[in-house]
């Protein structure tokens, strides 16, 4: 779990007569909508895919993309706008689940549908009933919200527990399926709904002997209906078992929990809902917050990395062009500004495509290091609602969105 240092430990579901059963330690949470199980089995390992080393940091249950692997050994871009399915970074809580598309159904019920059928009366779909409504596509990154996490501790001096990125828990890829928007409607959405709790089909999180139940997250309606897919295919192939097979939700400029993954169930409620992922965790704590925390993170930060080895070495007194990419939760980004001096000047990189919202633009600046050394490189990104990369991000106890400018050391020889 992003906020707790302790690794999960995974429970095997079984179903008796459609009910939910965990062998847990604590009592399993009542899980309306995650009454799938016959349709699920477990894998051995957390991750399913590869992880080679080139391209993968393990962290956990986790596996983070390496920024330097966007380049081969030459310099030449490895990967363009979206990152390939089998390089894509993983954040999951416990294990990826192994689903029967043919047998998967997508179950919505609660008090914000017509009627407001029960968990056990739910309104069904099944992969070929979503495929009969309008397919859309979108070209969006998912992120975690804790992307970055480390550098509270290695720039800030601030200890956080939770896994510790640097900048590879991130990937854009395009994302195909039907606007959730549709999928409610055609389920009867009401106008009184105000909070969806899309549901995973992976196993309960248990962390220090408490079972939170499955990983769900309220998302408000509003949301849902503005920009959020339900995708059944990444980068034009059927959403592969890590990547949420068979549907997952797609959360435009949101941290990336929010983008459930396997999803089962749906409760849709004409009152606000309440899970562990929006009380817990996943909302600010610290001496700068309320008491109770401040309100659940939904959008990202303006963030940059560099398509670079931390620590890369270059020759001195001869040109090179770095790259990297930058990136908002909130609009495009308008301009990204490299120092190559410890902070001292700034000179703009040049945008190499037109930026677009919910994605990240690549960039590039040349670069003559004249004399051998230790440098410090940092990109700084501005979007177009202003919001911009500050020199510390203000401290919370779980370490969730650093979006402060990162430094990037580098040896010149
Ligand atoms: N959905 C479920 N069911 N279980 C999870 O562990 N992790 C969330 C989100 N959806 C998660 C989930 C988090 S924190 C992130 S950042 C994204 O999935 C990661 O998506 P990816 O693994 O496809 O990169």
């Amino acid at each position: 779990m992003e906020c707790h240092s302790d690794s999960a430990v995974r429970m095997p579901l079984r179903s008796a007569a459609g009910v939910l059963t965990v062998p847990a330690l604590a009592a399993p949470v009542f899980a309306p909508g995650r009454v799938a199980a016959e349709e699920v089995t477990w894998p051995v390992s957390g991750i399913v895919k590869p992880l080679p080393a080139e391209w993968f940091v393990p962290h956990d249950t986790n596996a983070e993309m390496r920024w330097e692997a966007l380049r081969d050994a030459d310099g030449k871009a490895t990967i363009g706008r979206h990152v390939p399915t089998e390089r894509f970074f993983v954040r999951n809580h416990t294990g990826t689940p192994l689903i029967d598309p043919d047998r998967w159904r997508l179950r919505l019920f609660g008090s914000g549908l017509r009627g407001a059928p029960t968990a056990e009366q739910a309104v069904e779909f099944g992969l070929a009933d979503l495929r009969t409504l309008p397919a859309t596509r979108i070209d969006a990154v998912i992120e975690c919200a804790g992307n970055g996490r480390s550098y509270y501790r290695s720039q800030q001096h601030q200890s956080v527990p939770g896994t510790p990125w640097t900048l590879g828990g991130i990937g854009s890829a395009s994302w195909r399926g039907v606007r959730l928007a549709e999928v409610l409607r055609a389920a009867g959405l009401t106008d009184g709904a105000v909070d969806l709790l899309p549901v995973g089909l992976d196993p309960d999180y248990v962390v220090g002997g408490v079972n939170y139940g499955p990983v769900r997250r309220p998302l408000p309606v509003a949301k849902a209906l503005e920009d959020v897919l339900l995708a059944y295919e990444m980068n034009d192939e059927p959403l592969t078992p890590d990547h949420g097979a068979p549907a997952r939700l797609v959360v435009p400029g949101w941290v990336g929990i929010a983008s459930i993954k396997w999803v089962g169930g749906i409760e849709v409620a004409d009152h606000p809902l309440r899970s562990p992922w929006n009380t817990d965790f996943y909302r600010m704590f610290g001496p700068d917050y309320p008491p109770g925390g401040g309100a659940p993170l939904s959008t990202q930060v303006v963030k940059s990395a560099f398509e670079l080895a931390a620590g890369a070495v270059l020759e001195a007194g001869r040109d090179h062009r770095l790259h990297g990419r930058s990136w908002s939760g909130t609009a495009p980004v308008s301009r990204v500004e490299v120092s190559t001096d410890g902070g001292r000047s700034w000179r703009p990189a040049a945008l190499c495509e037109e930026p677009l919202a919910d994605n990240w633009t690549r960039w590039s600046i040349d670069w003559c290091p004249e004399r051998p050394g230790p440098y410090e490189l940092r990109a700084r990104a501005t979007d177009r609602l202003g919001g911009t990369q500050p020199e510390r991000a203000p401290f919370n106890r779980e370490g969730y969105l650093f979006g402060a400018v990162v430094v990037h050391p580098v040896a010149v020889v």
